[in-house]
């Protein structure tokens, strides 16, 4: 049921009061990707080079909020819409608590972003497509999920049985099959920089 009773509160300690104290802006950092194609990875050592900066952020990783906020959802279509939506709201919240937020998640599908990407005010939302063939993913298989879904035991698995709609214009794409670590985080700094976020 809808709560249509209720009223917003604004808060006097605004995003942009905790930008000004933090010294960097609050964005959300939206990686998306097939499973296997480093969204993981990129998030964290990319949250790892803003920490050493000392910006204030936090990673919101697919497999971890499975465990918990989303553990009722499954991976059928509508069980990812509400996914990236429940993530599209708790990105939201961080945000406005002037983190930069990450999050790593497959959101395989372009309407599910866009509507998370409206959610955000202009230039807050920034998205990252890390791109990586499937080949690459499948033979990479670090969880042991493409050979099962080969083999018929996982259902609707993204690349085999599912679909991937890669983003038409993301912030950044980064060949995550073709560049080293180090230069991946550098490059999305780099947009950081250039957006005048950090
Ligand atoms: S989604 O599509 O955005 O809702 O998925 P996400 O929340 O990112 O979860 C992806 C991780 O779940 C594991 N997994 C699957 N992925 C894709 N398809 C199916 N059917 C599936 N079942 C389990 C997998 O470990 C994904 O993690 P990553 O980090 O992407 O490899």
């Amino acid at each position: 049921m809808k709560s249509s009773d209720t009223v917003w509160h604004h808060a006097s300690v605004t995003r942009e009061r905790r930008e000004l104290q933090n010294q960097h802006k609050s964005v959300v950092l939206w990686f998306t990707g097939l499973s296997g194609s480093g969204k993981s990875t990129l998030s964290h050592a990319v949250e790892e080079a803003l920490h050493q900066r000392g910006c204030r952020t936090f990673v919101l990783d697919g497999d971890n909020v499975r465990h918990g906020l989303c553990s009722d959802l499954g991976f059928q279509s509508t069980d990812r819409q509400e996914n990236i939506r429940r993530v599209g709201e708790a990105a939201k919240l961080f945000v406005e608590a002037g983190v930069i937020t990450l999050t790593a998640f497959i959101s395989p599908f372009i309407a599910d972003r866009s509507r998370v990407r409206s959610m955000f005010p202009h230039g807050h939302f920034l998205e990252i497509f890390c791109h990586c063939s499937l080949e690459v993913c499948e033979q990479r298989d670090v969880k042991g999920l493409y050979q099962r879904a080969r083999a018929g035991e996982i259902k609707q698995f993204t690349g085999i049985s599912s679909p991937y709609e890669p983003p038409e214009k993301p912030e950044l794409v980064v060949e995550t099959d073709k560049v080293p670590i180090d230069e991946a985080v550098e490059r999305v700094t780099t947009l950081l920089e250039s957006r005048g976020i950090v």
